[in-house]
C-alpha cells in the first residue's frame, strides 16, 4: 500500500465518521427525539456551546462600532423612562423584580444590574439594537433610531449604580398612580408600567426627570398632535420609543390625548442669555438665508401658521437639533408635510442648525390663555 493510498482511506474514514455523526443528528431532530421544552434546561455542553457562539458573535459583530459619551443626563434619563415599559417586564429593575413568567424563558433574561457591567458599550449597543435570536431578546423596534439604542445604552451604564429611588425618579417622573379601591384593582389591575403614561416622559413633576431629548407638548396645536401620534403609529415616523406607547392607543384615545395637550397652556422654556449665535438663529428665523435658499422659519412656524404646523418655540434646543438632523439625513419623510421639511432642513449647515435652534429655544411662547384647560379636562 502506497503512502497516497493510505492517506486517502483516513480521509475517507474521516469522511465516514461525519457523515455517521451528521445522520445521527439529523435522525435525532426528525425523530423529534431533542427536548426543545424550556422547562428543563440545557445539557451543559450544549449551554456552553451557546454561550460561547453568543459571546463569540456579539465581540465581533460590535468590533467597529463606537460609543459617543454616555454620562449624559438627559439619555440616562430617557434610558431609564423607555426601560421601564420596554425592559423591565422581563429583566427586572432595582425595587421591581421579574415576572415569574419572564424567569421562566430559557435562556432566564438576566439581571442586567449585575450583568452589563460586563459587556462593553459597543457591545451592549449591538445586543439592544439587534436583539439576540433564540433567545427571546427583541431588536429595537426601530433599527434606524441609533440614538434611542445609545440613550438605553446611557442607563445601562447608569444602572449598577442607581439606587432604587433614583431608579424610580428618572422612569416614572415622580408620577405615583392614584390609590386605587379593592374594587378598581380587581377590575384593572394594580399596573403602574404602562408604556402609554405620556407625563413620566413628556411633563414629569418631579425635579430632574425631564429630558431634553423629549419634546414639549403643551403649546402645540391639537391638530399637529394628532397628526404626529398617528405618523407614528402608522409608521410614517420612525421611533423605536414612541411606537410602542401610540401600539397601546386607539384612535379614539389618539383624539383625546391631542385634544387633551392641545388646550394645555405652553411650558416655558429655560431662559437664556442672547449670544452672538442665537442673534444669527434669530435672523435665520425671521428673514431665512439668501444665500442657500432657506426660507424663514417662522413663515410656517409663527404664531399664525397652519395648525398642523409645529411650535418650535419655548422647545428644547436638544431636541430641536436632534429633529433637524434626521430631517436633513432625510430619516423623517414619511408624511407629506415632513417632505416639506425635509428640502429646508436640507439647506441648513450645521452651524446654522446650531444656532437656529438655540434661538427657538430661548423664544419664550406667548402664555395662550387656554380655553379653561386644567389637567382633569379634556377627558
Ligand atoms: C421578552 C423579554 C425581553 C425583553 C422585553 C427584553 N429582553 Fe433583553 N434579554 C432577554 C433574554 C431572554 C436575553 C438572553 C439571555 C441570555 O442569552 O442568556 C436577553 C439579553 C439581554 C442582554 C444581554 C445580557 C446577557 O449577558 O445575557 C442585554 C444587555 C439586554 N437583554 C438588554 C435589554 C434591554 C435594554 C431591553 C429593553 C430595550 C431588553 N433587553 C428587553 C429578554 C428580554
Ligand atoms: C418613554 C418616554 C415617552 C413616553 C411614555 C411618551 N413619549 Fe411621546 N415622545 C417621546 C420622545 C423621546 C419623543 C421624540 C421622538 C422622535 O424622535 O420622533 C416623543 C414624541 C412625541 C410626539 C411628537 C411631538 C413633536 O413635536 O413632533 C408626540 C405628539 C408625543 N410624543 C405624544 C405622546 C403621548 C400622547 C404619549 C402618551 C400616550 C407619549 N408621547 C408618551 C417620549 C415619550
Ligand atoms: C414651508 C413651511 C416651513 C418652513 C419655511 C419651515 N418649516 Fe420646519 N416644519 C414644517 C412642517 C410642515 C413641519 C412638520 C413635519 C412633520 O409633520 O413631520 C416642520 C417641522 C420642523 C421641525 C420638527 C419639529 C418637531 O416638533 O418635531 C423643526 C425642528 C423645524 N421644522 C425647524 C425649522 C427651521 C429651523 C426652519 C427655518 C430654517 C423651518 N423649520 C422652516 C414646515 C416648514
Amino acid at each position: 500500500m502506497g503512502a497516497h493510498s493510505r492517506a486517502w482511506c483516513s480521509v475517507m474514514t474521516a469522511a465516514g465518521a461525519l457523515g455517521a455523526a451528521g445522520l445521527a443528528a439529523i435522525m435525532i431532530m426528525a425523530g423529534g427525539i431533542y427536548d426543545i421544552g424550556a422547562s428543563k434546561p440545557h445539557f451543559a455542553v450544549t449551554y456552553w456551546l451557546l454561550d460561547f457562539a453568543k459571546r463569540r458573535s456579539i465581540e465581533t459583530q460590535s468590533f467597529m462600532i463606537r460609543a459617543p459619551r454616555l454620562d449624559d443626563p438627559d439619555m440616562i434619563t430617557l434610558g431609564a423612562a423607555h426601560y421601564l415599559g420596554g425592559c423591565r417586564q422581563c429583566h427586572g429593575a432595582p425595587g421591581a423584580p421579574r415576572n415569574p413568567i419572564a424567569s421562566s424563558m430559557l435562556p432566564q433574561p438576566a439581571d442586567l444590574v449585575r450583568v452589563a457591567p460586563t459587556w462593553t458599550s459597543p457591545q451592549l449597543f449591538w445586543i439592544v439594537r439587534n436583539g439576540l435570536k433564540y433567545t427571546g431578546m427583541p431588536a429595537w423596534p426601530d433599527v434606524t433610531r441609533e440614538d434611542e439604542v445609545w440613550a438605553l445604552v446611557a442607563f445601562l451604564r447608569a444602572l449598577p449604580t442607581m439606587s432604587r429611588e433614583q431608579y424610580a425618579r428618572l422612569s416614572a417622573g415622580g408620577l405615583a398612580p392614584p390609590q386605587r379601591s379593592g374594587r378598581e384593582i380587581a377590575e384593572f389591575g394594580a399596573e403602574a408600567e404602562a408604556l402609554s403614561r405620556c407625563g413620566r416622559c413628556h411633563d414629569p413633576p418631579a425635579p430632574g426627570a425631564a429630558s431634553a431629548l423629549v419634546p414639549r407638548l403643551a403649546g402645540q396645536s391639537r391638530a399637529y398632535l394628532e397628526l404626529a401620534l398617528r405618523d407614528y403609529a402608522e409608521g410614517r415616523r420612525a421611533s423605536g420609543v414612541m411606537r410602542p406607547v401610540v401600539a397601546e392607543l386607539d384612535n379614539e384615545s389618539i383624539a383625546i390625548l391631542a385634544r387633551y395637550y392641545g388646550e394645555l397652556p405652553p411650558m416655558r422654556g429655560a431662559a437664556m442669555p442672547e449670544d452672538a449665535g442665537v442673534k444669527r438663529g434669530r435672523t435665520i428665523a425671521e428673514r431665512g438665508d439668501l444665500e442657500t435658499g432657506a426660507p424663514p422659519c417662522l413663515a410656517c412656524h409663527g404664531a399664525t401658521s397652519a395648525a398642523t404646523f409645529p411650535r418650535l418655540d419655548g422647545q428644547s434646543a436638544r431636541y430641536l437639533e436632534s429633529q433637524l438632523r434626521f430631517l436633513k439625513a432625510g430619516q423623517r419623510m414619511g408624511s407629506i408635510q415632513s417632505k416639506i421639511m425635509t428640502v429646508i432642513a436640507a439647506r441648513l449647515s450645521d452651524e446654522q442648525i446650531d444656532s437656529v435652534t438655540r434661538y427657538f429655544a430661548s423664544v419664550q411662547p406667548p402664555a395662550k390663555p387656554a380655553p379653561s384647560a386644567h389637567h382633569a379636562k379634556g377627558r
